[in-house]
């Protein structure tokens, strides 16, 4: 049996995309879910087919930048399945452009999403987690382990997450609560992902990788293990771990590697 059996799961973020697939993952396993997402239509319709492959499963919509919705959204989970094992801070947007061309808006918006909106709803279910000795995780990126030229923000949003896990960790110590950061890989796409473009306007994510994607599917499963087994830390993918190794060898080569490739890249484009 999954250690996952009868857990209820809070995933922010689950109406598509690495949120979605840990949510069907999560719910193979037994667990009970909460997805959450700001768009109602997509979320209702990834909560119907949870529900048609007899998933235990509810939707709450909300916007984690906004402290009711975060509110709302660990109440809903009490409500409905009366505990929280599991938080997983799904919810992030990515950009791309200079420090010098970047609206400042920009700079604000994905750090509202993908920093506050990590802390909103860890600060909500500290209690309830407390109760259950379940659970916290926080979403990062293999971007947070050396500031990527071109991905300021999104690089400088992750690594904050870093500073707020290892805080909580000790934080949390004598509680029994589990606190884990996942260093997450280039990740295939869904068709409806979005990021925001150096104005500040939503577009879609454009579809030029030079780095192979790893399916939604590995990163689900590594992050059930890192439940499973209450890692704190966890690199994924090759190049991450690569990246991640030379970085703590040094963070020189590793800063010349990546302005080496930034300097191509502006070349050919
Ligand atoms: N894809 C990758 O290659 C990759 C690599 C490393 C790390 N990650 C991280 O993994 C996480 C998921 O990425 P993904 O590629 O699966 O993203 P995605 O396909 O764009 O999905 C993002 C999900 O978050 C929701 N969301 C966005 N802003 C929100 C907000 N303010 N409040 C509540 N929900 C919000 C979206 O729905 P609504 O728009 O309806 O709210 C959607 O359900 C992110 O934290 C990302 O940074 C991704």
């Amino acid at each position: 049996m999954s250690k996952l059996q009868d857990k209820v799961v809070i995933i922010t973020g689950s109406s598509m995309g690495i949120g979605k697939t840990m949510a069907i993952e999560m719910a193979k396993r037994g667990a009970k879910i909460v997805l959450n997402a700001r768009n109602k239509e997509r979320l209702q319709k990834t909560h119907s087919e949870l529900k048609a492959l007899g998933y235990n499963v509810i939707a709450v919509d909300g916007d984690v930048t906004n402290l009711e919705h975060c509110e709302n959204l660990i109440n809903q989970a009490i409500n409905a399945f009366g505990k929280v094992d599991v938080l997983v801070n799904n919810a992030g947007i990515s950009t791309r452009g200079t420090i010098e061309d970047l609206n400042p808006a920009v700079f604000k918006k994905v750090m509202e999403v993908n920093y506050l909106g990590s802390v909103y709803p860890t600060q909500y279910a500290i209690p309830h987690l407390k109760k259950s000795g379940g659970s916290v995780i926080f979403i990062s990126s293999v971007a947070a382990i050396h500031g990527i030229p071109n991905f300021s923000v999104y690089s400088s949003s992750k690594m904050a997450l870093t500073a707020l896990a290892e805080s909580l960790k000790n934080e949390l110590a004598e509680t029994g609560v589990h606190v884990g950061i996942a260093y997450v890989g280039f990740t295939e796409n869904d068709p409806d992902k979005k990021i925001y473009d150096t104005d500040g306007k939503i577009i879609a994510q454009p579809n030029n990788a030079v780095i192979k994607a790893e399916p939604p599917q590995n990163v689900a499963n590594r992050i059930i293990k890192m439940i499973e087994r209450k890692t704190f830390k966890s690199v994924f993918t090759p190049i991450g771990k690569l990246n991640a190794f030379m970085n703590r060898l040094s963070p020189s080569l590793v800063g010349k590697i990546l302005g080496i490739n930034y300097q191509k890249n502006k070349k050919k484009n």
